[in-house]
């Protein structure tokens, strides 16, 4: 058994669905459900009893210990957060309260379980935490991509709550010997991603004849994962990575966002050809986000190397089957839009 948290969540929600098709070993999922959480991309695991699904709050400390205790996971794999930078900008508290003090909690929880633990069991114990390229802060158009010893420079709340966390992580490493790797990803992209965050909004707003807005000149550059990959280098840590190492994880994808959009563009022009024109009519320059950063890549040859994981899917393939993703699911987007996810939990799932 292992705890997912934030496993209703884009990432996290494919995680568990990767997981499971690949090990069979259950999954405790803890989530809160907030506006990312969405049960309904976890519709095809309804009466799996591998899955067992929580609704609940990371900073529950009281919740988090029963779960260890009543599930005895041999790990922790935690990617419940507050994700999107906008939101963050606009209200940073909800990502100071999740991202920092839910993960001091979920670390407190877990050290007590862990002490309490015995061996074998106890040396087996793994308390993975999933974390962002965005804590390395911004990189100029000529500097080498962020290796692990970069140091830590965040400049959006997201990305300084996420490096608040990666710090306390270390910290109960170093001072209490938790057994814990940490994995610092680039942007992922696919299915079941919220239409708040770039791709994923620039396909739902084309397809309803809406405005593309791309921020400042379009030429902030991001480095691009399909989530799959993503999942499967957490798959690959959790299994052989180093305790307290970090690992970068990333495509070796770098793009500016107007060719990205660009790009989908063009795919859709392909599948889902508008009577109103091309695409790009649509494309729709707008006011740039405070403090944009500029570029993030990653260097991931510490994974490669040392783990031996490389991403399987490249960019012209992922972006593809993502659009073809959304294209074949009008019901999941239609369902975010409207609100009626947000039903989901009361009407189609066993809690508990
Ligand atoms: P998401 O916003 O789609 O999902 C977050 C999930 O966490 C949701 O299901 C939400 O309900 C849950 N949650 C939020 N607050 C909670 C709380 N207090 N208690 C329990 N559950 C709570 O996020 P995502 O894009 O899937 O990202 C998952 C993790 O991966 C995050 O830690 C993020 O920082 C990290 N990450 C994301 C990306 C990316 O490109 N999306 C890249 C690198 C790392
Ligand atoms: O780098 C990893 C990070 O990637 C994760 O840690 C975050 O959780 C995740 O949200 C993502 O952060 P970004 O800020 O890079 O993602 P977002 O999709 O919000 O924006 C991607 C780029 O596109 C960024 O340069 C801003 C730009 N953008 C975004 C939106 C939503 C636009 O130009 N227009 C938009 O409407």
């Amino acid at each position: 058994m292992i705890l997912v948290t934030g496993g209703a969540g884009f990432i996290g929600a494919n995680f568990v669905l990767d997981w499971l098709a690949n090990s069979g070993e259950p999954v405790v999922n803890l989530d809160k459900l907030t506006y990312a959480g969405n049960l309904e991309t976890l519709k095809s695991l309804q009466g799996d009893a591998r899955h067992v699904f929580v609704q609940g709050d990371i900073c529950d400390r009281a919740l988090v210990d029963a779960l260890l205790h009543e599930h005895r996971p041999r790990a922790i794999v935690h990617f419940a957060a507050e994700s999107h930078v906008d939101r963050s900008i606009h209200g940073p508290g909800e990502f100071m309260r999740t991202n920092v003090e839910g993960t001091f909690t979920l670390l407190e929880a877990a050290r007590a379980y862990w002490s309490d633990m015995a061996e074998p069991a106890k040396a087996g114990f793994r308390f993975l935490h999933v974390s962002t390229d965005e804590v390395y802060g911004s990189l100029a158009p000529d500097a080498p991509a962020f290796t692990e010893t970069h140091g830590y420079e965040p400049n959006s709340p997201y990305s300084a709550s996420k490096a608040a966390s990666d710090h306390l992580v270390r910290a109960w490493h170093h001072t209490y010997g938790l057994p814990v790797v940490t994995t610092n990803c680039s942007n992922n992209y696919g299915p079941y991603q919220f239409p708040e965050k770039l791709i994923p909004l620039m396909i739902v707003n084309a397809l309803a004849g809406k405005a593309l807005p791309i921020y400042g000149d379009g030429m902030n550059v991001r480095d691009w994962l399909y989530v799959t990959d993503h999942c499967s280098a957490i798959r690959t840590v959790l299994a052989d990575g180093r305790l307290g190492e970090t690992y970068n994880v990333g495509g070796w994808n770098e793009m500016p966002n107007i060719t990205i959009v660009k790009t989908i563009c063009a795919i859709l022009d392909e599948l889902r050809p508008s009577e109103a024109g091309p695409y790009e009519r649509l494309l729709t320059y707008v006011t740039d986000r405070p403090g944009h950063d500029r570029r993030y890549a990653i260097d991931a040859r510490k994974i490669e190397r040392e783990l031996g994981w490389r991403p399987a899917e490249s960019f012209e393939t992922g972006i593809r089957k993502t659009v073809q993703w959304y294209l074949d699911n009008p019901t999941w987007i239609a369902n975010v839009q409207s609100g009626t996810y947000r039903e989901w939990v009361a009407t189609n799932y066993a809690v508990r």
